[in-house]
């Protein structure tokens, strides 16, 4: 596993401070071989998933997922837009995310179901990047009609998608999409950052 910046990345990100080469060299490809990947490396990725921490370590977080050439391939991949169903035809594995919007213990409504859900999906996706493997995040998915053909329970978020699978070179994709195909950059620590209050 790379512990340091990887060439590519390196022509395209710099750290204004330094933090671990693994968060940097995480990023969101799209070319992807079309090969399947065994259960042996998916359920890595979703092992990372599972060390996620959340609010009560209640774990909401749940992630329904078919592999290429299987049954349910079809009813995920139809869930997305044409542009993201473009590129993530060739993936391994589709993943939607959804969240428990309630705690097991009280039954109460949780605050943070999906920034918890958020912080698997991150762990997922280093794990994968480290791997050399596509993790990439989609948004660009008819979130409801996933309740409806995935079956998702009134008490479960929807909250996203996640396309895994081998790394291809970029110019397995079209040439518009070749283009955007590199790690991007962020806006500058003084944007985000507010001392005190907002
Ligand atoms: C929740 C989420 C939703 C996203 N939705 C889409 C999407 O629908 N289509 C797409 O091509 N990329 C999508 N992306 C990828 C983002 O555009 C990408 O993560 C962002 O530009 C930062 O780039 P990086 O992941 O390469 O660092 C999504 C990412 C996340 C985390």
């Amino acid at each position: 596993m790379p512990e340091k910046l990887l060439a590519e990345v390196a022509q395209h990100r710099k750290s204004t401070y330094p933090v671990h080469p693994i968060l940097l060299n995480r990023w969101s490809p799209r070319s992807m071989t079309g090969e399947s990947m065994s259960d042996e490396e998916l359920f890595s990725l979703f092992e990372a998933a599972r060390w996620a921490p959340s609010s009560y370590n209640a774990q909401p977080w749940r992630f329904v997922y078919a592999k290429r050439n299987t049954p349910h391939w079809q009813t995920i991949f139809d869930l997305m837009i044409p542009f993201n169903q473009s590129w993530a035809k060739n993936a391994a594995c589709l993943v939607v995310v959804v969240s428990k919007k309630t705690f097991e213990h009280n039954g109460k409504p949780g605050r943070t179901h999906s920034y918890d859900a958020g912080a698997a999906w991150m762990s997922l996706a280093i794990e994968a990047s480290s791997r050399g493997y596509v993790a990439h995040g989609l948004e660009g998915f008819d979130e409801v009609k996933a309740r409806k053909d995935l079956h998702v329970p009134d008490d479960y978020h929807v909250d996203a998608m996640i396309v895994l699978g081998k790394r291809a070179p970029k110019e397995e994709l079209s040439q518009e999409l070749q283009e955007r195909e590199f790690p991007s950059s962020r806006r500058p620590l003084s944007e985000i950052l507010k001392e005190g209050c907002f």
